[in-house]
């Protein structure tokens, strides 16, 4: 949560800051701000977006080579002018932009207060930069001593941008729990939290590490020291995105765009992991830890929102296959209450980001007890990439509407592809099965295409739906996953209670809720439990419900009893998430537009979060 930007070389900043600031605007979007270096410092900020800040400068003086920028998600304080970032210093002689919270706030800023430091805003940034400003007076060092010093002073994530109006020619960055990449130019310097603002200047980057500070001048370039005052040799990785994919290619809405991206980005997770002749299922980045897999105890999957429902989807997925006992856990609950884990426990985290908080935290418990731990991340690079033993990119490609769709399907496809996998190799999935499921797997971006052109029948059926105040959504088996990230989806960008809940459980509460104005989306594909499922939209029907039914080509039972039928391509129950999260991901889409949202940056939400 929460985007920085910065900018040394010799170009102007302030169309690089804002274009990097607009491409991280999935991280928040509470308020905006910039400073630049030029013959002191031009600050300005602003409540709301990126738009208005740019607004609010139109007029200004944004001249200069050296700058910072930030697009916030609140934590401490309201998002509001004064809350924005960068913040100046008290003496306003050194400002800086921070990603993440300072935990110690609280006593750092009553020590700051008796020493007679003023405080403008309410935010945790503020005390550290204070800090960062009271070390160098007392201790009368340089900017990049005073801020390593004041980094051992505090408790909690970073990942900051600073410079100094007496310290021209220089920035300074450090990160610990938050991201920050450094693109590496000719005599120029990017600094982002992730490499979308950087692509299209360069593609060589450096991931800073943890409890590193980045000290980069125009007179010496990039110099790296870490906490405890060591060299480090900066590791340069070469870039592999591409600019058209963070661009909306002529669809008014990235969500849209990802949505349709899917025939792609699902062929793109299976790309080179099944051999054309063989058909064989092989994930290379998970090849060493294969025989753990196999020998796995228990496997526990840790993830956050979206990639959690994935995570449901997985357990079905292994345990049906491979026979091996699953747990799924969300991260923010698994570190926090003391789980029993063995080392011979296989942990999958999954995270689109790479980045949240609480899975890194997750894992991090994980390996100190001993797990094996494997990633399925979307962002290459990331800290969760790079935090686990092993893992496998789901390789969607960069995905900027706030609400996940194409990271989700590529996700449960990676899952997919890693069941079989093991099942096929401990022997608890037939070959005959196994051969027929990679076969089905290959035709999954034809069916996508199918249940994508589904879009208009949707919008019809959303134009009767928008102005519902609750939405329910149920499903059975592999289906029940879908249910909750259907009604997920829904409640993240149109703003409508919307419940998901396994079919059969609808008797224990739910069906109370039913009577004529309920629409229940019903996710019932042919599979096993479907006759239950049936019977189940019979009990909604009962009430009054209104059913929305999303059913398997050519289904004429549900069409006899529901009131909508959405028809989606057959293809084998274990492969049926994949397809039926299309036509709920569309339903969200048009709702959410016909009710005037920005479906790209739904309120109070963010994309990365890297707060706990
Ligand atoms: C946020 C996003 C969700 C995402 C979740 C987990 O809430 O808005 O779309 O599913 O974080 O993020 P991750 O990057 O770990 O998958």
């Amino acid at each position: 949560m929460c985007g920085i930007v910065g900018y040394l070389g010799n170009k102007q900043a302030y169309p690089i800051l804002i274009k990097g600031l607009k491409r991280l605007e999935y991280r928040g979007y509470d308020s905006a701000g910039v400073a630049i270096l030029n013959n002191g410092i031009n600050l300005y900020k602003c409540k709301g977006k990126v738009a208005d800040l740019e607004e609010l400068t139109k007029d200004k003086d944004t001249e200069g080579h050296i700058g910072i920028g930030h697009t916030r998600w609140a934590t401490h304080g309201l998002p509001n002018d004064v809350n924005a970032h960068p913040h100046y210093s008290d003496s306003s002689s050194i400002v800086m932009i921070h990603n993440g919270i300072i935990e110690n706030y609280s006593p750092l800023r009553k020590t700051l207060e008796a020493r007679g430091y003023k405080f403008r805003s309410e935010t945790d940034s503020e005390v550290l930069i204070n800090l960062i400003e009271e070390v160098q007076k007392q201790e009368k060092v340089s900017l990049a001593e005073a801020v390593r010093k004041a980094l051992k002073e505090v408790v909690g994530a970073y990942a900051i941008v600073l410079f100094a109006k007496d310290s021209p020619d220089e920035l300074i960055a450090a990160k610990k729990g938050s991201p920050l990449v450094i693109g590496v130019g000719e005599n120029e310097f990017y600094l982002a939290s992730d490499a979308t603002p950087i692509i299209e200047y360069t593609r060589d980057v450096v991931y800073l590490e943890d409890e590193e500070i980045a000290v980069i001048s125009k007179a010496d370039g990039l110099n790296i020291i870490n906490i405890k005052n060591q060299k480090i040799t900066p590791y340069l990785q070469q870039l592999e995105m591409e600019i058209e994919e963070l661009e909306k290619g002529g669809y008014d809405y990235f969500m849209l765009k990802e949505i349709f991206e899917q025939p792609r980005s699902i062929a793109d997770s299976m790309r080179g992991r099944i051999s054309l002749d063989k058909k064989i299922v092989s994930l290379g980045g998970i090849k060493n830890y294969e025989e753990t897999l196999l020998k796995a105890r228990r496997i526990i999957i840790i993830a956050c929102g979206t990639s959690w429902h994935a995570g449901l989807v997985g357990e079905y997925l292994f345990e049906d296959l491979a026979r091996i006992p699953v747990e799924v856990e969300y991260a923010s609950e698994f570190r926090y209450r003391n789980p029993i884990i063995y080392e011979d426990d296989v942990v999958i985290a999954i995270s689109q980001s790479g980045e949240t908080a609480d899975t890194l935290a997750a894992i991090e418990l994980a390996k100190k007890r001993g797990a094996t731990i494997i990633g399925i991340c979307n962002v290459v690079g990331s800290s969760i990439a790079r935090a686990t033993h092993a893992g496998s990119y789901t390789h969607a490609g960069p995905e900027i509407g706030v609400a996940s769709t194409k990271a989700f399907t590529a996700q449960v496809t990676l899952l997919t592809l890693m069941a079989l996998s093991i099942g096929y190799k401990k022997e608890t999935l037939p070959k005959q099965r196994y051969t027929q499921l990679v076969a089905e797997l290959e035709q999954l971006p034809s069916k996508i295409v199918r249940a994508l052109k589904l879009n208009d029948q949707i919008y019809k059926i959303s134009e009767l739906f928008y102005e519902a105040s609750n939405f329910l959504y149920l499903g059975r088996g592999y289906s029940f996953p879908v249910a909750l990230e259907g009604a997920l989806k829904l409640k993240e960008i149109s703003y409508i209670h919307a419940e998901g809940y396994p079919a059969a459980e609808m008797k224990h509460g739910p069906i109370a809720l039913i009577d004529e104005q309920m629409p229940v989306v019903v996710v019932a594909p042919k599979a096993s439990s479907y006759e239950k499922v049936v019977s189940n939209i019979q009990e909604v029907k009962a009430r009054k419900g209104i059913v929305i039914a999303v059913v398997t080509e050519g289904d004429n039972v549900i069409k006899d009893i529901a009131d909508h039928v959405i028809e989606v391509p057959e293809a084998d129950e274990i492969l049926m998430p994949i397809i039926t999260s299309i036509p709920l991901q569309l339903l969200s889409y048009h709702i959410a537009l016909l009710r005037g949202c920005n479906v790209d940056q739904p309120r109070n939400l963010a994309k990365s979060v890297t707060v706990e």
